[in-house]
């Protein structure tokens, strides 16, 4: 990797000099409260873009599934691979007359296993894992039927980095990795191979994704909500001065896509390592001197090649956040339930540990995240009950939250051309 940066601050200071196009007023937080707009997302944002599903590991031989019970699109999804290896993506319903394929006892509930078929238990109809028909109970009974035309319907589906995304829209041309853009061939080389320890958790929340999102698309917030787990460089750095430790060392953005790199000290004993991290050689950061791969990082990584770098934090649209740190990678995905709930999804991937010891070093470290992520959270539901109450109309964005301003306009103009085009077609039909 060149030591050269590839990006620098403005000479300016700001860095929204870097992107004029944003502006710099209040955002209106009409996105995060109406439900109708709500409504419109689902329609222009979540139902016409990749959407990362889950990992290929999931379904590690031929006939391995998983789904998926996704509210955002009115569905639940089946990811299977193939007897041809394929991963393919499915609606999980039987186009017999529509029972859903694969679930168990609760059939709300997301299950994960390995079938040499898929089998609807309703009335017994078989079908090939590449979705296609091999026989319907009682083909004797059925008239005007073309077993060529009745299967799975598929959802499109594709991989890049051992992710698997699917995208619900019909007409979409583009591959996944075209989608990722510029910030995919930044992290190209990246080990993300498995196998993997992963941790994991999940919760529901009650309030808007996007209001989650923008918690990780700035550390501005660090000495002040993280001062539990954070006390010791809220100290150091003066509460309401410049903050070395806070202010990240680079934003980013590209199309709809955004990331910031930010400081830490790389995993390893500092002044302020606790006892507890003494005695687990770990810190939130990682098992100390731990690499997630003998590879050498990716160009797009620390981009800003600084000796202080600890960790990059990708958000790519809509609500996938891919967090890279000196041990592993961790994975966020914002689920919207409704216009004020979604559920947050937090798997974190270190490689295999080979001793006891390496094991309770990442144990540490996944506590230490799991309190830092619940720090995050702390404040959004009373938020987004003070949004809904209407009192304000927009939200004040400054330099350090330049990735908020692009979430949410980025969201607001998807929206707004989408329902252009929708009104156009509309239009176009009437008169045609
Ligand atoms: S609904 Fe699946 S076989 Fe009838
Ligand atoms: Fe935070």
């Amino acid at each position: 990797m060149s030591d050269d940066p590839i990006v620098k601050k403005p000479e300016s200071g700001f860095w929204h000099d870097a992107y004029p196009e944003l502006g710099r007023g209040p955002i209106s937080l009409e996105d995060s409260v109406c439900p109708e707009f709500y409504e419109k997302e689902k329609e222009h944002v979540f139902r016409k873009n990749w959407l990362c599903v889950g990992r290929v590991e999931q379904v590690p031989k031929k006939g391995s599934y998983f789904t998926r019970e996704l509210a955002i699109l009115d569905t639940s999804v089946l990811v299977v691979r193939g007897k041809d290896d394929v991963i393919r993506a499915f609606h999980n319903v039987c186009p017999h007359r529509g029972n859903k394929l694969v679930w168990q006892d609760d059939p709300f509930k997301e299950m994960e296993g390995n079938a040499p078929l898929l089998y609807c238990r309703f009335h017994g109809w078989r079908f090939n894992l590449d979705g296609s028909l091999i026989k319907p109970s009682r083909a004797d009974l059925l008239l005007d039927f073309d077993g060529s035309k009745c299967s799975v319907p598929a959802i499109q589906c594709d991989t890049w980095g051992g992710f698997v995304f699917i995208n619900m829209d019909p007409d979409n041309k583009q591959t996944v990795r075209d989608f990722l853009g510029e910030f995919a061939d930044g992290l190209e080389g990246y080990d993300f191979d498995g196998p993997h320890q992963v941790y994991k958790f999940k919760a529901e929340l009650q309030c808007n994704w996007k209001i989650f999102m923008d918690g990780f698309a700035e550390s501005y917030h660090g000495p002040y909500l993280h001062a539990n787990s954070f006390g010791a460089l809220t100290e150091v750095a003066k509460m309401d001065a410049a903050n070395p430790y806070t202010d990240a060392l680079a934003y980013q953005l590209s199309g709809p896509h955004r990331m910031f790199s930010f400081y830490g000290e790389p995993s390893k004993e500092t002044p302020f390592s606790r006892p507890i991290e003494k005695l687990t050689e770990s810190s939130p950061a990682g098992p100390w001197n731990k690499k997630p791969s003998d590879k050498p990082l990716p160009k797009g990584l620390n981009p800003t090649r600084s000796d202080k770098y600890g960790f990059d934090s990708f958000q790519f649209f809509p609500n996938f956040v891919l967090i890279f740190s000196s041990s592993g990678f961790t994975t966020h995905l914002h689920w919207p339930t409704g216009p004020h709930s979604h559920i947050i999804e937090v798997d974190m991937y270190f490689k295999p540990p080979t001793t006891h010891k390496e094991r309770i070093s990442q144990e540490l470290t996944v506590s230490f995240l799991n309190d830092i992520v619940l720090e995050d959270a702390s404040p959004l539901e009373g938020m987004q009950a003070m949004l809904n109450s209407r009192a304000l109309t927009h939200f004040h964005a400054n330099d350090e939250e330049i990735l908020v301003r692009h979430l949410h306009k980025v969201v607001q103009d998807t929206v707004e051309e989408g329902e252009k085009e929708k009104n156009k077609n509309i239009i176009a039909k009437q008169g045609g």
